[in-house]
């Protein structure tokens, strides 16, 4: 049997709703799995938050005996491997599910090709490859991590009418207006990890978490890149370490620039600001912040396979020319900025080559547009 565009209704379907999980299935993906039998769903469900069960045996069992001869619609190839637990394929093979329909191939060796062979080996019929592109871009965080062993990184700045990202010595310069910023509130829900340089931490004092009523607990871990752990013990982001994680990314070699101001910080300064913030709650990790290919790494190890850089114009400029950005979601205001701005790092008339236009939309005043590269 051929793809036909129920196939595609159905697929479409089962991607929208593993998007609901993204973020909170730890090193799992989110997978979306429907179980179509004469034209009707009747089992439907997302990877668990946590990660287990998987999507496969919880939509069968809400199936139950409906299964059989049923199609099943999955985002991504059903597992094949005895993990923790038992391969979602021999689920699907015992339901007697007489067709699965997928859309993205697992990257991961244990799995890759092994699903489909066992499913087909037991007579099912597989379709794979439907609505794929769509599929990809719904498990980017899972295929980046899987492929290219890093998070796969969103870069969100917001900018003014006159090309600028705030005001220097000014803290926080609200942007743009609550409807985009009720957007970027359901993008860090659905993110593993947040990150910003220590300008903005200082300057902002920001909290970046989620603050959406019965969300609150989608809050990405927070991350500092902060080389001489000048994260004041006074800032919103120490006094919550202990409800939401917060990652202060230092090197103990790097010495402060003349910018910064003062005299660098001596060994026993810095061994006091570490037990404080450690003191706190706060977790120092010594990896140099300003090489974000080894940090990135470094962060997937510890199963991030999301981040979100929220700035400022030095961190965002690192991102872009590490070349270490996947997608870009640029907010254009209406506000002026004007005398003492701080210029954007990027602008929708310089947006880097290799990324693709995939959107826009408008929040109230402002307007977003998304840039993607390939994954
Ligand atoms: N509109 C938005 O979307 C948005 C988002 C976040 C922040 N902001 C604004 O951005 C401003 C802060 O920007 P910022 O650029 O000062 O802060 P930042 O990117 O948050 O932090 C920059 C800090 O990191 C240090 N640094 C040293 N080497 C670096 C490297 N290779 N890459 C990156 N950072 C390095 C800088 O030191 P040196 O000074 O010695 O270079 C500086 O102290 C604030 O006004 C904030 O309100 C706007």
């Amino acid at each position: 049997m051929s793809v036909t565009p129920h196939d595609e209704s159905f697929m479409a379907a089962a991607i929208r709703l593993s998007r609901r999980h993204l973020g909170r299935t730890a090193t799992n993906p989110s997978v979306g799995c429907l179980i179509v039998k004469d034209g009707v769903v009747v089992g439907q469900a997302i990877t668990a938050v946590g990660g287990r069960p998987h999507a496969e045996t919880q939509a069968l069992a809400e199936a139950g005996e409906l299964s059989r001869g049923a199609t099943a619609y999955v985002t991504l190839e059903p597992c094949s491997h005895h993990g923790k637990t038992p391969p979602c394929s021999e689920a699907l093979i015992a339901s007697g599910v007489a067709r699965v329909v997928i859309s993205v191939t697992d990257p991961d060796p244990r799995v890759s090709g092994r699903g489909i062979a066992m499913l087909r080996e037991a007579g099912i019929e597989v379709d794979a490859g439907v609505l794929e592109a769509k599929g990809r871009r719904s498990l980017a965080g899972y295929l980046t991590r899987q492929t290219k062993n890093r998070p796969y990184v969103t870069l969100k700045l917001a900018v003014s009418a006159d090309g600028m990202i705030g005001r220097e010595g000014e803290g926080q310069v609200a942007i743009t207006g609550p409807e985009a910023r009720a957007e970027v509130q359901a993008l860090r829900a659905e993110t593993d990890a947040i990150l910003v340089g220590i300008g903005t931490a200082i300057s902002d004092d920001p909290l970046l978490t989620v603050r959406t009523p019965g969300l609150e607990a989608q809050s990405p871990i927070r991350i500092v890149l902060d080389p001489l752990l000048a994260l004041p013990l006074t800032s919103k982001l120490v006094a919550t370490a202990r409800e939401v994680p917060v990652i202060v990314v230092a090197s103990e070699e790097i010495s402060p620039s003349g910018s910064e101001g003062g005299a660098p910080p001596t060994r026993s300064d810095l061994e006091s600001r570490r037990t404080a913030l450690e003191a706190a709650g706060v977790e120092i990790v010594y990896c140099n912040p300003y090489h974000p290919e080894i940090l990135l790494p470094a962060l997937a190890t510890r199963g991030i396979s999301s981040l979100l850089v929220e700035g400022g114009a030095k961190t965002a400029r690192l991102f872009l020319e590490t070349g270490l950005v996947d997608r870009i979601q640029l907010y254009q205001a209406p506000v002026v900025i004007g005398e003492g701005g701080i210029e954007s790092p990027l602008e929708i008339t310089d947006i880097p080559s290799g990324f693709a236009h995939t959107g826009t939309q408008m929040f109230g005043e402002d307007r977003l547009d998304e840039y993607e590269r390939g994954l």
